[in-house]
């Protein structure tokens, strides 16, 4: 088996009603703790790599460490480019080997970002890569770019049809308010996602796979802890886990987790040193940080996600 796109696994979770679960990796310790999970699920699985990750581990790395994975398992697995900021890099990552790009011109106006993402697809598509466009802003923090939660814009669902037709790309994130990071929402207030405007989304684009960034939930027992053992968290809220359920019923087909991960790694690593002080071999405090990973993506695959037995 090799990489996949994500076009079967799409259509598969559209008609099953459940979502694919795409993890962020910058390491071969991530790499290894989502696959373990998916492969014990069999759940088909979309790694993602941002431009910061690229940066840090290195192209060639990140490629090989997912080509790994693949030989290991033999799931389904795609390799995404998470929010590519020119065609420069989406067309850089489809030379490279990957099987699905995002190009992510949602914060420019309407017309530049069809014209782009058109020109991401045209040349995506000659090579056999699937494109993720975006349409509306999540507020948060990416790459260098912090969108305030005032500056942040629900996807206005009269835009779609005529974004998708323009650009013939294969999937649409959308803003219906999931925000990248641990701070999601303002603390006192009730999280609540923009089903209404998912739904008319779904209803302008019949069939078509919509995407969800953001969407981490930020588990309190992990902020705890970390708190607890020397960080300083205070007012970290995530997206419901109920609402994310939900949403992968829908048209929803990819959710996107990377701050869980963050979150399961960093409280592990914290809790490991503060109760043996005097280890110093990363294999020691790597291990179980590799293992909190499974056990989070387990849980996204079976309790919110539901893709869990859909790979083969
Ligand atoms: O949406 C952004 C992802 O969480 C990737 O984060 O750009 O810090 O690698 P990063
Ligand atoms: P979180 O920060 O909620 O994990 O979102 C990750 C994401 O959207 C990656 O593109
Ligand atoms: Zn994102």
């Amino acid at each position: 088996m090799a990489l996949v796109t994500t076009k079967e696994m799409f259509k598969k979770a559209y008609d099953g009603g459940y979502a694919i679960g795409a993890f962020n990796v910058n390491n071969m310790e991530i790499v290894q703790g989502i696959t373990a999970a998916a492969n014990e699920l069999r759940a088909p699985l979309i790694l993602q790599v941002s431009k910061g990750a690229r940066a840090y581990a290195s192209h060639t790395y990140l490629m090989k460490l997912v080509e790994a994975a693949v030989i290991e398992t033999g799931l389904p697995i795609a390799l995404h480019l998470d929010h590519g900021d020119s065609f420069e890099l989406c067309k850089s990552c489809i030379d490279g080997g990957f099987t699905s790009v995002m190009i992510d011109a949602s914060s420019k106006p309407f017309e530049e970002n069809v014209a782009i993402t058109r020109q991401v697809v045209e040349y995506a598509h000659d090579h056999g890569v699937v494109v993720e466009a975006e349409l509306g802003t999540l507020a948060g923090i990416e790459d260098e770019v912090k969108v305030a939660h005032g500056d942040a814009s629900y996807t206005r669902p009269e835009e779609v049809q005529e974004l998708v037709e323009r650009t013939g790309c294969d999937s649409l994130a959308i803003a219906i308010g999931t925000s990248h990071g641990a701070y999601k929402f303002k603390p006192g207030t009730k999280p609540q996602l923009r089903f209404d405007v998912l739904e008319a989304v779904e209803k302008n684009l019949p069939g078509f796979p919509i995407v969800l960034h953001g969407s981490s939930s930020v588990p309190q027992q992990f902020v705890d802890e970390i708190n607890k053992y020397g960080g300083s968290m205070p007012g970290a809220i995530g997206v419901p886990e109920d609402q994310l359920r939900q949403a992968a019923k829908s048209a929803v087909c990819k959710i996107n987790i990377d701050s869980d991960l963050r979150l399961a790694m960093t409280a592990t690593i914290r809790k490991y040193f503060a109760e043996h002080p005097a280890d110093f071999d990363p294999r020691q405090y790597l291990k179980p940080a590799r293992e909190a990973i499974k056990q989070m993506v387990a849980h996204k695959i079976v309790d919110v996600l539901g893709c869990d037995g859909q790979a083969d």
